[in-house]
């Protein structure tokens, strides 16, 4: 086997230069509980664009010597002070082949298996990982098919067992033609909870249907506030899951929640309902400032919510449970939608940035080491 590994990382100097490359690194050893695995594919996620630079868009960057080059404004850079002058690995989640193991037996019984994971710096040739972290990928399932089997499978469950947690019985979910989407449906299908879909074309509407959702508001649409209050009505849904975390949608979900427990038949309160209507941010998809007048009554509340710190409250068991069910339904309730591959040095060329930045509906591009 080789002795290194290339990998992309993305680097922001205190002076504002973005620099994205791929660099050579040796492979690391897996420790006992660790795997060593050869990355066969991996998604490019928004989250992944994000970090590779700095929220900048295609127009942006240049591209010298296959290396992504841009310079960040001082209040785009003040942002991004967390990081400066820190080469970061890129590639939250993917799949490949553990080609060695450390001596514990959870380690030891994925050894030449396939598994999918979110241990970042996926976007290279090799990525050691806590065994406990994989998802043994079932032999009908490809690497390809597994690469994207980690992070938004994981979220839609998360997303309902934080909703039961919560004591609520229905959901909202934005930009829900996404990936996330799309298995979210499945999911709440499946498993009969009611899910309120809001899109923004009828594009997506017509998409939702087609698998069966119920409930979709469209965003773009002169009624959108009345069709949100009959569908938030007919579900009791108080609990809202927000990937655009920009603009005016937060606000206008919570005020159609209120509206619809009023029609409930809630008595009147000058204070509004008493029922908690709670919205997660947990994506941040229109960059635009978070704005709303509040008129929807005092039991509200606006948060965020991120997949891996939800996990850790839930505890080993039920993350494992959850794990389980993403293997045996990865080609069915959690099928991810993919577009097209290409080699590591694809996040380094113009030609890909339109294809994997645009962040539409539809598929994903994988990287793939082993390709180029
Ligand atoms: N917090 C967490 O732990 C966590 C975990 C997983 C996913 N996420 C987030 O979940 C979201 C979906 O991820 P994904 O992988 O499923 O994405 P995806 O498949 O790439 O889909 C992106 C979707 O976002 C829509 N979109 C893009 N910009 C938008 C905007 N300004 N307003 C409304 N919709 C917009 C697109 O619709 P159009 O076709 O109309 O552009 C498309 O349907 C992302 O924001 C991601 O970061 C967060």
């Amino acid at each position: 086997m080789t002795t290194s590994t290339r990998a992309i990382v993305s680097l922001v100097r205190a002076n504002g230069e973005l620099e994205v490359a791929i660099r050579s690194q040796p492979v690391p050893t897996p420790a006992d509980d660790e795997v060593l695995i050869r990355v066969v594919a991996a998604p490019v996620n928004p989250a992944d664009i994000k970090l590779l630079f700095g929220g900048l868009s295609a127009e942006d960057l240049t591209v010298v010597d296959e290396t992504v080059q841009a310079k960040l404004s001082s209040a785009q850079l003040l942002a991004l002070s967390g990081r400066l002058d820190v080469p970061l690995p890129v590639g939250n989640e993917g799949a490949g082949l553990v080609v060695a193991a450390g001596a514990a037996s959870a380690a030891q019984a994925l050894l030449h298996r396939y598994v999918s994971v979110a241990a970042g710096g996926m976007f290279s040739d090799y990525r050691v990982a806590r065994a406990a972290d994989c998802i043994m990928l079932p032999a009908d399932v490809s690497a390809a098919q597994g690469a994207a089997g980690w992070i938004n499978p994981l979220t839609a469950l998360a997303m309902v067992e934080t909703m039961q947690r919560e004591g609520h019985h229905a959901l909202v979910l934005t930009a829900a033609a996404s990936n996330l989407g799309q298995m979210l449906n499945r999911l709440c299908q499946a498993d009969a909870i009611p899910l309120v879909n809001v899109v923004r074309s009828a594009a997506q509407v017509d998409l939702l249907r087609s698998l069966g959702a119920a409930h979709v508001c469209n965003s773009s649409d002169p009624d959108f506030d009345a069709q949100l209050v009959d569908a938030l009505a007919a579900t009791g849904a108080t609990l809202a899951f927000d990937a655009t975390g920009g603009g005016a949608l937060a606000g206008r979900i919570l005020r159609a929640m209120e509206r619809a427990l009023v029609r409930s038949g809630q008595g009147y309160s000058r204070y509004g309902s008493t029922t908690l209507k709670q919205l997660y941010f947990f994506g941040g998809l229109d960059p635009s400032p978070v704005v709303f007048e509040r008129d929807f009554g005092m039991a509200w509340a606006m948060g965020g919510w991120l997949l891996q710190p939800r996990l850790a409250t839930f505890g080993a068991d039920r993350v494992a449970a959850f794990k389980r069910r993403v293997a045996a339904d990865l080609l069915t309730i959690f099928k991810a939608d993919v577009d097209g591959i290409m080699p590591l040095s694809g996040l380094l060329s113009p030609a890909h940035f339109t294809t994997f930045m645009q962040l539409k509906t539809g598929g994903k591009m994988l990287v793939s080491p082993a390709l180029g």
